[in-house]
């Protein structure tokens, strides 16, 4: 047992860890600093905790923990880093049911009924928003995990009059507070049981409305509800050092959306609501042309003639895992003496930062990984673009058809360049399901089959005198 002092003392402690961890985390030298920031900071955060005065029943507490953390580490293991996004909206989810389980727990609570006036008005108050974010987080998150791995559809879900129905949804869950608060046992749970049944439902419906490139904005953003959610987790339980980590993660999370809202042209406001006026009105445009492949002989006919040379990785180079057979090649150009890039987009692959985590993996230098807006400037005077498993984050449609469902998103101007080369395994679409006229232009070739296939035949033809 700890004295509340010195539990005191370890949450700030353990604050100050979690601060230096979230700034760690912002860039890609510090960031094994961070990660162990945060271990210490969580393992200081659970002994106080668990150890604290009052606290009573230590062996379920510790047996729950060992079979959570290691289910935790099996999953952690065998989950592959294209389906990490996924695993994080799960994730998500649990912080959401956490909050909810807590709120009921905390209502249940005999020392909860005993409250009287505005001790108790505001006690419940906590319960009921915490109660709300959570549901909210929890089916939300639960929808995003099965729109990341493909087993519901990426188009939006968009019927009529969805805004007014979601708008009374929430005035219904107002009203249904104030009856909480009012009521007495039996009553106050009926409001509760409504209210979560309100929350799950707008969950669900907030996330089905947001379309496939959307998609990024919805994982911070429920990143920053389940940050919310810890934190009404943290008032319900009267835990200052939940409240402080809660809202850490949740205005986190929150700039990370804003962020993100602001590099895909989108308004923060419209991916919160739904997709509030994201709907295109016309049909979008049918993409007709001839397309051209070439083989790996001539790409690499191609890079050898070539003085500048800029790559775009996609999330295919994440599933064929052709960071490797990439940096080698880069390496060989680099040695030839020609000036050789990657172009990042902010959203390419399924994670923010996921091509930049992969390229540090396969230590690539990151003087030449620059970012969109770096390169866009530069690629009509390239002379080779190589486009390796990307799609979304390459289409002119983004820019010239307003009816696209990527309509506005900013992208890295590939057709640009003298020459492209698109490697991908066939004519497939996307993330978003658009076709992609990138692959009709004239000066552009695609070269079929797996990437990292693709680029050891290319190595091993450059390689060839
Ligand atoms: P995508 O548009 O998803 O395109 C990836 C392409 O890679 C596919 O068209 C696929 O074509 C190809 N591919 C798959 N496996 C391959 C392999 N083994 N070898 C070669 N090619 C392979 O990816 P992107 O351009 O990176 O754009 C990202 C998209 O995901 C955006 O729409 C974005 O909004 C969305 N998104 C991003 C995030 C974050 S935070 N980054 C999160 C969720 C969603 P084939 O099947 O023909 O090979």
């Amino acid at each position: 047992m700890i004295s509340s002092q010195l539990q005191l003392a370890s949450y700030l402690l353990a604050s100050i860890l979690f601060i230096l961890s979230l700034g760690g985390l912002s860039s890609q030298e510090s960031a094994r600093r961070g990660v162990w920031f945060g271990i210490i900071g969580m393992i200081i955060a659970v002994l106080s905790t668990i150890f604290g005065e009052g606290i009573e029943g230590h062996a379920y507490i510790i047996a729950a923990i060992v079979v959570g953390a290691l289910v935790g580490i099996l999953v952690a293991r065998k989950v592959e880093m294209t389906s990490m996004p996924q695993l994080v909206a799960i994730l998500h989810s649990f912080v959401g049911l956490a909050a909810v389980l807590v709120g009921y727990g905390s209502y249940l609570d005999p020392e909860t009924q005993s409250l009287i006036g505005a001790d108790r008005t505001i006690h419940l108050i906590e319960i009921f928003i915490g109660v709300f974010i959570g549901a909210i987080t929890f089916t939300g998150s639960i929808v995003a995990w099965g729109k990341l791995d493909g087993k519901i559809g990426s188009k939006p879900l968009l019927y009529p009059g969805r805004h007014l129905v979601n708008i009374s949804l929430v005035i219904g869950a107002i009203v249904l507070c104030y009856f909480f608060v009012q009521g007495i046992g039996n009553e106050g749970m009926y409001a509760l049981y409504l209210m979560t049944a309100i929350a799950l439902f707008i969950g669900v419906m907030l996330v089905m409305a947001i379309g496939g490139a959307d998609m990024p904005v919805v994982v911070s953003m429920l990143n920053s509800y389940s940050g919310w959610a810890a934190a009404a987790a943290g008032f319900m339980l009267g835990n200052d050092l939940l409240i402080v980590t809660g809202a850490l993660v949740g205005s986190s999370g929150a700039i990370l959306s804003i962020i993100m809202c602001e590099a895909m042209n989108r308004s923060f406001w419209s991916v919160i609501f739904g997709g509030f006026g994201a709907a295109p009105t016309g049909e979008a445009m049918e993409v007709t042309g001839d397309v051209t492949a070439a083989d790996h002989a001539e790409v690499a006919q191609m890079l050898k003639d070539a003085e500048s040379v800029v790559i775009v990785p996609g999330y295919g180079m994440a599933v064929a895992k052709a960071q490797y057979p990439i940096h080698a090649m880069v390496d060989h150009l680099l040695a030839e003496g020609k000036l050789v890039r990657f172009a990042i987009h902010p959203v390419a692959g399924r994670l923010p930062g996921h091509m930049n985590v992969l390229l540090a993996e396969a230590n690539v230098s990151y003087d030449i990984v620059q970012e969109m807006d770096e390169i866009n400037e530069d690629l009509p005077d390239t002379d080779i673009v190589l486009v390796i498993g990307a799609n979304d984050i390459v289409n002119p449609s983004a820019q010239d058809d307003p009816n696209s469902p990527i309509a506005g998103m900013p992208v890295i101007e590939a057709w640009q360049a003298k020459q492209v080369v698109v490697m991908k395994r066939s004519m497939a679409t996307g993330y978003a399901g658009v076709q992609n006229p990138l692959f009709f232009k004239e000066n552009t070739d695609m070269l079929y089959g797996d990437a990292r296939d693709s680029v050891l035949k290319i190595n091993d033809e450059l390689l060839r005198v």
